[in-house]
């Protein structure tokens, strides 16, 4: 049976758990309500021209203030509580006392929030995810300079700030070795008693080799090696990925034998998956490509990332200039991180579509999210093959419970199950979000919610 006529995706494994996902800056606001300091994305959206729209977190969906109705939608489809330490935003006074995730001082600070966090909160948090998306903050952060803190690197883009091309490199190992100390702090002093789980959150992407030939699907396989690999090989094996060796040299941060021993002991529980889209990866070492694509330069991979060929996209286009809807790369993407990481226990973090929010438009265009729909019952079919197929794949949140702050977008973009009047912070269930949780009762899953 399906609601309207959607049908349900195909069925999936008992305790199976489901869930929507959220995030602090995204959702609270409060920005400068009891005693909280300023956030490098406060410090971001108040800079005039950096978000679309101009807005900013400030208020967000007030999810500060109306937690207690917003934990009612979540209990609507159960509550198994998952916490992000960090999903982008960290105190602007880190970025200005030693340069945040550029200086190696930021391990430490970050492991005594950790441990706070598990201390406080342990006893009612069963699963902890350190970084959400470290690669993204890496690249957007320190490469493209589009996200705080602005900074942009090498030959990026039209970036003439002359910052060096291993900053991204630098930022991404003091993630790492952040979020090793966060763990062993974990294990350490809190598992045992506390019998909860940790892991790392990563955006991963299909990358679809451009033509069978050899060259393009090395280029697919250095594209995983620069996005995915770049941070769970060093966490799950010790090391980075041949690729990055090879191409980068000496310009790669080393670990050192101490820092190895403590990875080691310190593997993840489980891997977050936040997949969207796919792209193709074309070779850029032999053949020619625009140098001021993403991907292209030395210190990226030399692939070229697009989504066209021979005139037709990967996907069906969205409102988000970077999803394009491709169901298979869900099946394909968690395939290759069940192959390369033998089976680390997975979680599909994030996943869902994001809509434009027109001004002036009648609620029911938001509420009757079809396309919303369409989109996650296809995720989710090739998500059941993959773990028919043998994937360890534990759970699936859906991006978002509410319309929110879409970083750059503002609220341009729309993402919810539920929508939000921005004017009165009224919620109201959309179409997917009665649709999600039917789909959830005739299942047999159990159900989470994963707040960061
Ligand atoms: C991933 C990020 O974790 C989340 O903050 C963002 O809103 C969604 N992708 C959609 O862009």
């Amino acid at each position: 049976m399906a609601l309207k006529g959607i049908s349900y995706p195909s069925p999936f494994p008992n305790n199976f758990l489901f869930g929507t996902a959220s995030s602090s800056y995204q959702f609270e606001g409060a920005a400068f309500a009891d005693g909280k300091g300023p956030s490098n994305w406060d410090i971001f959206t108040h800079k005039s021209g950096n978000i679309l729209d101009g807005s900013n977190g400030d208020r967000a969906v007030d999810h500060y203030r109306l937690y207690l109705d917003d934990i009612d939608l979540m209990e609507n489809l159960g509550i198994e509580p998952f916490v992000t330490l960090t999903h982008y935003d960290i105190p602007q006074e880190l970025e200005e006392r030693y340069g945040a995730w550029l200086s190696p001082e930021i391990r430490s600070d970050f492991e005594h929030y950790a441990d706070v966090c598990f201390k406080y909160f342990g006893k009612r948090v069963k699963y902890w995810v350190t970084l959400n998306e470290p690669n993204v903050m890496a690249i957007r952060g320190y490469r493209s300079g589009i996200y705080p803190p602005s900074r942009c690197s090498g030959s990026y883009g039209k970036c003439n700030k002359g910052n060096s091309e291993k900053e991204p490199l630098i930022a991404a190992h003091n993630m790492i070795l952040s979020h090793a100390k966060a763990v062993n702090i974990y294990r350490t002093r809190y598992q045992e008693e506390q019998e909860g789980n940790i892991g790392i959150v990563m955006n991963a992407i299909w990358y679809e080799p451009f033509s069978n030939s050899t060259e393009d699907k090395l280029a697919a396989e250095r594209a995983q090696s620069f996005f995915l690999n770049w941070f769970l090989d060093p966490i799950i094996f010790g090391k980075y990925p041949e690729e990055m060796r090879r191409l980068l040299g000496t310009m790669l941060p080393v670990f050192s034998k101490k820092e190895l021993e403590i990875m080691s002991n310190n593997r993840l529980d489980f891997i977050g998956i936040n997949h969207y889209t796919s792209f193709y990866s074309k070779d850029c070492i032999y053949s020619y490509c625009d140098p001021e694509a993403p991907g292209v330069t030395k210190s990226e991979g030399y692939y070229l990332r697009t989504a066209l060929r021979g005139g037709a996209l990967i996907g069906e286009p969205t409102a988000v200039d970077w999803i394009f809807v491709h169901p298979q790369g869900m099946e394909k993407i968690v395939t290759y991180i069940k192959d390369r990481y033998n089976n680390t226990p997975m979680f599909i973090t994030e996943n869902g579509l994001g809509t434009m929010s027109e001004l002036n438009t009648s609620i029911n265009h938001f509420i009757n999210d079809f396309k919303r729909v369409e989109y996650m019952r296809s995720y989710l079919d090739s998500l059941a093959i993959a773990i028919r197929k043998g994937a360890d794949v534990r759970g699936y949140f859906a991006w978002s419970l509410l319309d929110n702050f879409e970083w750059l977008s503002g609220f341009t973009i729309r993402f919810g199950l539920y929508h939000v009047d921005l004017g009165t912070l009224k919620r109201t269930q959309k179409y997917s979000g009665t649709w999600y949780k039917e789909f959830i009762e005739t299942s047999r899953g159990v159900r989470g919610s994963l707040s960061t």
